[in-house]
């Protein structure tokens, strides 16, 4: 069987267990405080062309999602997200759970509009009694989206400036970052995120690391005290020095989006494949995520040899599949997926 079901099916990039097993008898520092953390951010920080961020690197995205969002909001503050974002539907209520409400507004084609946030913002305030609901205090946007789209630097400056307008904050869930950014869709470079949100993620468990996500907070609100979240909540790794070891191996000369753009090239192979053979993709997706309408017949025959996703259903005929490349998909195998649309 050929997995294209998602993109965290292989291990790591040889570079990165490499790194790892060269430098395995090395005593270090723990918890982060080891030099092979301080230089992965040292060249966050040179990416980013800031000095003044703050870069901590966790383990998994639910895990970076719900420290993050705990740590900036108070109990009667509340996030805004659509109804598609990874906390309001896959993160078993993690946010929730931590007694932030999550107000989630519908999404178009994953994405949030500055308009929805003015909206909620409006509503909101816009009352004799406010303090009887919620207050909005942190918008949760995701780049690339859940359904693989990107927003524009436009789009993401339109809602941080609502943000900034109201006192909230904008947070930015990057799982996918690298293949969000070398997409064509967006003209978003990582340089630009410091000067357009609060804080955000780099993902490296979607992008060639074992596991690691590398938070930037750039708000200085919520880089206060920062670590006794993040262990509080579980996620300060005694032996953090692997976290560091592979953020500073995926950042070296460019390895992380040169492997992005090997996984974006190979999706589009096979989005093409699929439209070449006259099928529907559901989402228009320029980035590893791809969605196509598959009638029943067909997802259960390719399924047969090659895995793919069943997102969802399309109607009672027909569900949306998702395909995922990832840095370790080989030409090889998409060249066999290529050949079996092409037969059907
Ligand atoms: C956009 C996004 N955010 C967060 C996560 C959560 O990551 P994890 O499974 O490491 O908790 C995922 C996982 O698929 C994701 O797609």
């Amino acid at each position: 069987m050929i997995r294209f079901d998602c993109d965290y099916l292989e291990g790591a990039h040889p570079k990165v267990l490499k790194k790892i097993v060269e430098t395995n008898y090395e005593q270090t520092a723990g918890y982060s405080r080891d030099e092979y953390t301080s230089s992965a951010i040292k060249k966050i920080k040179k990416l980013c062309k800031r000095e003044d961020i703050d870069v901590h690197i966790l383990v998994s995205g639910t895990q970076t999602n719900f420290t993050v969002i705990s740590s900036a909001l108070k109990s009667y503050q509340a996030v805004i997200c659509t109804d598609s974002a990874h906390i309001n539907v896959h993160e078993t209520g993690a946010v929730e759970s931590l007694g932030n409400k999550i107000i989630a507004v519908k999404n178009n084609e994953g994405k949030l509009s500055s308009k929805q946030v003015e909206k909620i913002v409006a509503q909101h305030y816009d009352q004799d009694s406010p303090e009887h609901t919620v207050m909005p205090k942190l918008v949760f946007i995701t780049l690339p989206t859940e359904y693989g789209t990107n927003y524009t630097k436009k789009e993401i400056e339109d809602i941080y400036n609502v943000c900034k307008k109201n006192d909230m904050y904008l947070y930015i869930d990057g799982a996918r970052l690298g293949y969000g950014l070398v997409a064509k869709d967006t003209d978003i470079k990582i340089s630009d995120l410091p000067n357009m949100c609060d804080a955000f993620y780099i993902g490296g468990t979607k992008q060639g690391a074992l596991f690691g996500e590398a938070v930037v907070l750039v708000n200085n609100d919520l880089k206060k005290d920062f670590r006794y979240f993040i262990k509080q909540r579980g996620g300060l790794l005694a032996k953090g020095r692997l976290l560091g070891i592979q953020f500073d191996t995926l950042l070296d000369k460019d390895l992380y989006f040169t492997i992005s753009k090997h996984a974006v090239e190979l999706a589009l192979r096979i989005k093409e494949a699929f439209i070449n053979a006259g099928f529907k993709l559901k989402y228009n997706s320029f980035t590893n995520q791809q969605f196509v309408i598959l009638p029943n017949e067909v997802f259960e025959k390719l399924n047969k040899e090659f895995a793919l996703y069943k997102w969802e259903k399309e109607d009672s005929k027909n569900v949306v599949a998702r395909v995922c490349t990832s840095w370790a998909t080989t030409e090889e195998n998409v060249n066999k997926l290529i050949e079996k649309i092409q037969k059907l």
